[in-house]
């Protein structure tokens, strides 16, 4: 089997080329710029530079490789970003999948494209797959139209939505909060962490191997693949703390009106994951079990 990943150097990308390797998969690797994995001279590892925005570099890849399956990870996943460039944000999050949704089906590759808890407008949350979406921010306005996009398109694809995922990667061009508050409160640094929104905080390996897995059994449609413990941005932060020995008394409550962000997030979301536990096999590890298989990987620097 051939797999095609797009936006290589990114989290959730590493997790599924290290599980792919482990299963001795043919991975072709693709991100815009230059390969920054460790993962050169392992055999069944190619890297090949694309950006996903060009239609001519889309359609050369897929057809030079002939993958099976394509798994779109490349996003624009700064929120805030996404609300002051739109242009950008489009190509990259709407078109790009259409120009991978076309050279796919010239192949009769399947697609699988990962989206996001933020087409949901929060009010309703934990979400299932049939759910009604109201984006509030224009990333999620982006990917619930790739998303339309797909389900009016001819090409085999499958759909993971996922919510704020976590995870210990290689260099990184952004980090995660979990990370994030963990490095922080090592520096001694103060934090202030708004207690209002929550979220299911999903573990890059769990969702890994739920796009493995249907990638293997050619599952087809949409799933919501999260965490499985809800909880606010606060409770999140605190945990790590506890769970790293480190100071939760350098982190104050705050209220997400106090941010001043650009985009608007849900106040609540999370996901209904019976469709992935029945269809995925999908196993999410706890918050908990997660946090401690972090800090394996960080002890022993395996990654
Ligand atoms: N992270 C979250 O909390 C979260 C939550 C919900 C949904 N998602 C979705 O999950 C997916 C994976 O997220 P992630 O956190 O693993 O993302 P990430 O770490 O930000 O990685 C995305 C990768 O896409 C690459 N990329 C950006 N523009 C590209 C282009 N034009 N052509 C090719 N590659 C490009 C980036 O390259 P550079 O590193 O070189 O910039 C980056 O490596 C995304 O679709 C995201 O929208 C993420």
């Amino acid at each position: 089997m051939k797999i095609l990943i797009t936006g290589s150097n990114g989290l959730l990308a590493q997790k599924i080329i290290s599980l792919a390797i482990k299963d001795k998969i043919d991975i072709i690797a693709t991100s815009k710029g230059i390969d920054r994995s460790n993962n050169l001279n392992i055999s069944y590892y190619r890297y090949f530079s694309l950006d996903i925005t060009s239609e001519d570099q889309v359609r050369f890849a897929i057809n030079k490789f002939s993958p099976d399956v394509v798994i779109n990870t490349a996003a624009m996943t700064n929120v805030d970003l996404c609300e002051e460039m739109k242009e950008e944000c489009d190509k990259i999050n709407t078109n790009a999948v259409g120009f991978l949704a076309n050279a796919c089906l010239s192949i009769n590759a399947h697609l699988i494209h990962i989206s996001t808890d933020f087409i949901f407008d929060g009010e309703n949350g934990p979400y299932s797959e049939d759910d009604s979406s109201n984006p509030l921010s224009y990333y999620g306005f982006s990917k619930l139209n790739s998303e339309i996009l797909l389900k009016n398109h001819n090409v085999k694809s499958s759909i993971l939505r996922t919510i704020i995922l976590f995870g210990v990667g290689n260099n990184l061009s952004r980090n995660n909060i979990i990370l994030w508050a963990k490095e922080s409160l090592e520096k001694g640094q103060k934090l202030s962490i708004i207690d209002d929104h929550y979220r299911a905080p999903t573990f890059a390996e769990d969702l890994a191997a739920a796009c493995l897995f249907a990638a293997k059994e050619k599952v087809y449609g949409v799933f919501n693949v999260s965490g499985k413990d809800i909880m606010s941005i606060y409770d999140m932060v605190v945990s790590v703390a506890e769970f790293f020995n480190l100071n939760t008394k350098m982190i104050e409550r705050s209220h997400s009106s106090k941010l001043n962000q650009l985009a608007k997030r849900p106040i609540k979301t999370g996901f209904v994951l019976d469709k992935a536990i029945n269809d995925l096999n999908y196993r999410p590890h706890s918050f908990l079990e997660s946090l401690e298989i972090i800090k394996n990987q960080l002890t022993n620097k395996q990654i």
